[in-house]
């Protein structure tokens, strides 16, 4: 009888352990990272957080677009080799140059700025790879008018930096929804994560040169892409003349320097800059946009949540990496 009995509770604990594993079930980048705390540097260095926050406020009142700058540059940093700063570094053959980046990321003034009074205040403490971060999250506070808290610290720096990695790690512009969830799930993000993380659209700027063939030849027809608002085509036509790939629009055109869901409002109605914006239009994405667009304040939670996340690839830690003294150079 004691014996069936401790069979029960044992099978009993059994299952509640399972059933709360389920329930609390957290994938990877959920976890906080070994190694990893928020306010990391309270005694190695108070002050490195709020000496970035300053730099990139004081970038921010001369140029409102840099938030879209930096968060760009989290997410390039974090998808090739893990936030490891390996964006940063300058070689012959650096992810700076590949097709992605250059002549495209921008902000790099604005870490190294940060990273210069770092050295100041703190020498060898703060991590490139922290700096970008830390920006990363100031950037969202400031184009989202939110405060971010818990923002992890503790990530070190990478010495490596290939172009070719770009161009494998990277999403493209003109892949469709399956691809596009491919590459995020190669690094541990799942599809609520990038249609969530894709609405960083809804800031920031892009060149002509990525968009001249979906407006003015699609596909080799002479004509623009069919998936287009037409009405939207004419604008971007205007905005992007054919002879003019450097020029610069701004991705969604009601409020450009605000993290909002008009981006969202836009995929809806056709007006998608990218291939990429366009495929959350319908399919599997289609619900969560319709989602952010009902319920608008779901989403800045929902893109920090999925910001923590990715802010967390692939991380070195503890006796990992290194910290670079000069961000460009590893
Ligand atoms: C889903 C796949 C994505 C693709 C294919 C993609 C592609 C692009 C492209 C082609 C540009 C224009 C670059 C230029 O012309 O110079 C751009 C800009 C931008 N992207 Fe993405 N992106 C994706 C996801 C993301 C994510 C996850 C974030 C951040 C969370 C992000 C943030 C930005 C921002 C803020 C800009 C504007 C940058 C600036 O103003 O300098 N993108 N993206
Ligand atoms: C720094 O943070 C750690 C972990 O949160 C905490 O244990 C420690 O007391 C803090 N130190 C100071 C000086 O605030
Ligand atoms: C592009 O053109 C090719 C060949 O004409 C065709 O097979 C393909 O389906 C077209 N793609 C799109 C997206 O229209």
């Amino acid at each position: 009888m004691a014996n069936v009995r401790l069979q029960t509770l044992a099978v009993l604990c059994l299952v509640i352990s399972f059933l709360s594993a389920a329930t609390h079930a957290q994938t990877g980048l959920d976890k906080v990272p070994k190694g990893m705390r928020a306010n990391f540097y309270n005694v190695s260095c108070p002050r490195a957080e709020s000496i970035v926050k300053a730099q990139v406020r004081t970038a921010f009142n001369s140029d409102k677009t840099i938030p879209a700058a930096l968060i760009r540059m989290l997410f390039h940093d974090c998808f090739v080799r893990g936030c490891d700063a390996s964006v940063l570094i300058d070689n012959s053959d650096s992810e700076k140059l590949g097709t992605p980046n250059a002549n495209s990321l921008r902000g790099f003034e604005v870490l190294n700025a940060a990273k210069a009074a770092l050295e100041q205040a703190c020498p060898r403490t703060v991590s490139c790879a922290d700096v970008i971060a830390f920006a990363g999250r100031d950037a969202v506070e400031l184009a989202g008018n939110i405060v971010v808290t818990n923002w992890l610290g503790g990530r070190r720096d990478g010495s490596l930096s290939r172009s070719a990695d770009t161009l494998t790690e990277l999403p493209a512009p003109f892949d469709n929804f399956n691809t596009l969830k491919a590459a995020f799930s190669k690094k541990g993000l799942n599809q609520n994560d990038l249609v969530t993380l894709s609405g960083a659209h809804t800031i920031g700027r892009a060149r002509c040169g990525i968009i001249s063939q979906r407006i003015w030849n699609f596909n080799g027809t002479g004509r623009a892409d069919p998936a287009i608002d037409p009405s939207y085509v004419t604008t971007l036509r205007g905005l992007c003349p054919q002879n003019a790939p450097g020029n610069r629009l701004n991705m969604e055109m009601s409020t450009p320097t605000v993290l909002d869901v008009n981006y969202y409002r836009d995929v809806n109605n056709r007006r998608g800059l990218f291939e990429s914006d366009n495929s959350l239009r319908t399919g599997p994405g289609a619900k969560l946009v319709a989602q952010f667009n009902q319920n608008p304040g779901t989403f800045t939670p929902a893109f920090v949540n999925s910001m923590r996340r990715m802010a967390n690839i692939g991380v070195l830690t503890g006796k990992n990496g290194k910290i670079r003294t000069v961000c460009n150079v590893a």
